[in-house]
């Protein structure tokens, strides 16, 4: 079991020690009625084990449609009515379990709901027990693009258990590494040159990947400087989804295009030595995170400009001057 602080909750990473959760909560909670929000998939696995896991609660699931589409105004009313039919009140506790869609409106849900509420994130995909689940980022969709609804509100604890992936597709699994991959690229050369080397996903692995998502949070909890390098390929991966209707392209693939187009712009401002950029096309090649013909940058310049990194100035736009060092420049859309 690897354990990680952060300055108001604890990350338990973990393998098939469920009880373990139990514990964990009944010492942050003690009554009984327990919200789970979850999707219909992780539901349909896990919702045996969960009851029997958390039997000393009054467990009451909120399922939700798997997807992007759930991050919306309307899941998030659907969400709350569903809370509010079920009797919910100010001191329960609600839990997040699912991947990053789950994550992100539960724990907005959490975050509004009767000015704020006591949650947990239990991520089961890849890219959430990675990366999303930690750092109190929790946000909805707009048409308008991704994430634009939001806020900073971090779980009383998250609870990683590496047993949830035996069940997740290969598609999401590799959906999950193009965080890990660009982690390493933004701040550890020796986690990349891992996964050049070998691609198996293990608990050193995930624990280093978020190890450098848990340092730039902690150097910078409301994302004003370090943090925005987690946004590294995310400007035209944000894009891609949203040009896509968020069904096309997985996150983690959006933001694979995202980060060979956030390199090629490095390029050509002569930030970005040239050779990286063949090798982080061949690894995400080979996870299948994109294919041959790739996109190009010029078809999504026009979806960019409602992200939520753009400020009046310009767009902070997160580029590599090696791998494991990330900068960023704020430049005008004629600069991408
Ligand atoms: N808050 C943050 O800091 C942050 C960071 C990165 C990404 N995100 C967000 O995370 C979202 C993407 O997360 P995601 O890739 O986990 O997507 P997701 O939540 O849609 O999960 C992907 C798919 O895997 C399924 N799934 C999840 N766990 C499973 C399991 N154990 N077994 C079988 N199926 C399982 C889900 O039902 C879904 O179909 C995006 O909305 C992105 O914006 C947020």
């Amino acid at each position: 079991m690897i354990k990680k602080t952060m300055p108001t909750y604890n990350i338990t990473l973990t393998n098939q020690n469920l009880e373990y959760l139990h514990d964990v909560l009944k010492k942050t909670y003690q009554q009984k009625p327990l919200f789970i929000i979850t999707d219909k998939n992780v539901y349909d696995f896990y919702q045996q084990d969960l009851k029997q896991t958390l039997s000393s609660f009054t467990c009451h699931f909120i399922v939700v449609e798997p997807g992007e589409r759930s991050k919306s105004l309307k899941t998030y009313h659907s969400v709350i009515n569903s809370l509010m039919e079920k009797g919910i009140k100010r001191d329960h506790f609600i839990l997040a379990f699912g991947g990053g869609v789950v994550g992100d409106l539960a724990g907005f849900v959490a975050a509004t709901l009767f000015r704020g509420m006591r949650y947990a994130q239990v991520p089961t995909s890849l890219l959430a027990q990675v990366d999303s689940s930690i750092g109190g980022k929790v946000a909805l969709d707009l048409e308008a693009g991704k994430n634009l609804v939001g806020a900073f509100y971090d779980p009383c604890f998250v609870f990683i258990d590496t047993h949830f992936l035996k069940t997740l597709p290969k598609r999401e699994k590799n959906n999950g590494l193009a965080e890990i991959i660009k982690a390493g690229l933004i701040k550890d050369k020796a986690l990349f040159d891992r996964l050049v080397k070998d691609p198996t996903i293990d608990e050193t692995l995930m624990a280093k990947a978020l190890d450098v998502k848990r340092d730039l949070v902690l150097k910078d909890p409301y994302d004003q400087a370090d943090r925005m390098l987690l946004n590294f390929g995310h400007t035209f991966g944000h894009a891609i989804e949203k040009a896509h209707q968020y069904e096309t392209y997985k996150h983690g693939e959006a933001i694979s295009y995202g980060m060979l187009m956030a390199l090629q712009t490095g390029m050509n401002l002569g930030i970005t030595p040239k050779d990286i950029y063949p090798i982080l096309k061949q690894l995400l090649l080979d996870f299948e995170l994109i294919t041959e013909p790739l996109l190009e940058a010029k078809d999504y310049l026009k979806y960019i400009k409602n992200d939520k990194k753009n400020l009046s100035d310009g767009i902070r736009f997160i580029l590599l001057e090696a791998i494991g060092k990330a900068t960023w420049q704020t430049l005008r859309a004629c600069d991408l």
